[in-house]
């Protein structure tokens, strides 16, 4: 067994395994988990708190959201989804300072609809983010947070960020973990300018497939050019088989 195999398995026992030994949720990615308790624990000391959980739903129907309302006093939380689903509307019934908001965070009139949060989760999803695009999804809730708790698949095979599908059709195959047999990508490549009339955008620019390689370099300067102080960062180890991508969870708190 290679070195990289060994590291493999020793971050799923980690991160899978020893999360449900201790008792957590089978959702609960342990290193998301300790982002968000350093950032309550450690960062936002005020209580009652408030927090926005983007695009919180798929695989894991809200755990982040329910997670931390059910560890640390509330006194408001936005859950926003374009793909709200029943489970966690019925959750959802438990706690009357959650608001479920059903759409895409990237538009502006949802984000009219949000108070100002001492916390935003970005987990999984700014490498999902096209028009706007990741950079501007941070300039636009910049005004909205203190801090922004962010778990992002981050591309170590360039010094600047790229967007995928710009490398063409074998190169993207090679960097995301989905094959393009799957309904959602077969005809991607083909279709990327036809309009997609569950999105109402290009292909191209739907945010289900995967968009950016995002480097860590180019995410600090971002964050520090909106006036965010890197509290945590954390190299959580390679995503799958994905050799060019890692995990890495930051904590980025206002200046
Ligand atoms: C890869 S999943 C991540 C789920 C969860 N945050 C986690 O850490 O496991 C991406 C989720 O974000 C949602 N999503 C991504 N971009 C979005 C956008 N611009 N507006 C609304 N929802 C979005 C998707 O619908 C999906 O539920």
């Amino acid at each position: 067994m290679n070195y990289h195999n060994v590291l493999r398995i020793r971050n799923y026992l980690k991160q899978q395994i020893l999360p449900r030994l201790q008792g957590f949720p089978v959702n609960i990615n342990i290193n998301k988990k300790a982002i968000i308790d350093m950032t309550f624990q450690k960062l936002l000391l005020q209580s009652p708190a408030s927090f926005i959980d983007l695009g919180g739903v798929w695989g894991v129907n809200g755990a982040y959201t329910f997670y931390t309302l059910d560890h640390y006093t509330i006194s408001q939380a936005y859950l926003v989804d374009t793909n709200l689903n029943d489970s966690v509307k019925k959750q959802q019934e438990q706690y009357p300072q959650l608001q479920l908001i059903s759409g895409n965070f990237g538009n502006a009139d949802i984000i009219r609809r949000l108070q100002q949060v001492d916390a935003i989760f970005l987990f999984d999803i700014l490498l999902h983010q096209v028009s706007p695009d990741w950079d501007e999804i941070l300039e636009m809730y910049a005004p909205l947070t203190t801090c922004f708790v962010i778990y992002n698949q981050q591309f170590m095979a360039s010094e600047t960020t790229v967007r995928l599908l710009d490398l063409g059709k074998e190169e993207y195959f090679k960097n995301v973990p989905f094959s393009q047999d799957l309904p959602l990508y077969r005809t991607l490549f083909e279709k990327m300018y036809e309009m997609n009339p569950e999105h109402q955008r290009i292909w191209r620019d739907i945010h289900n497939v995967w968009q950016w390689g995002i480097t860590d370099t180019d995410l600090r300067t971002k964050m520090q050019a909106l006036g965010f102080t890197e509290k945590y960062y954390k190299n959580c180890g390679q995503f799958g088989k994905l050799t060019n991508f890692q995990n890495h969870a930051f904590i980025f708190k206002k200046s």
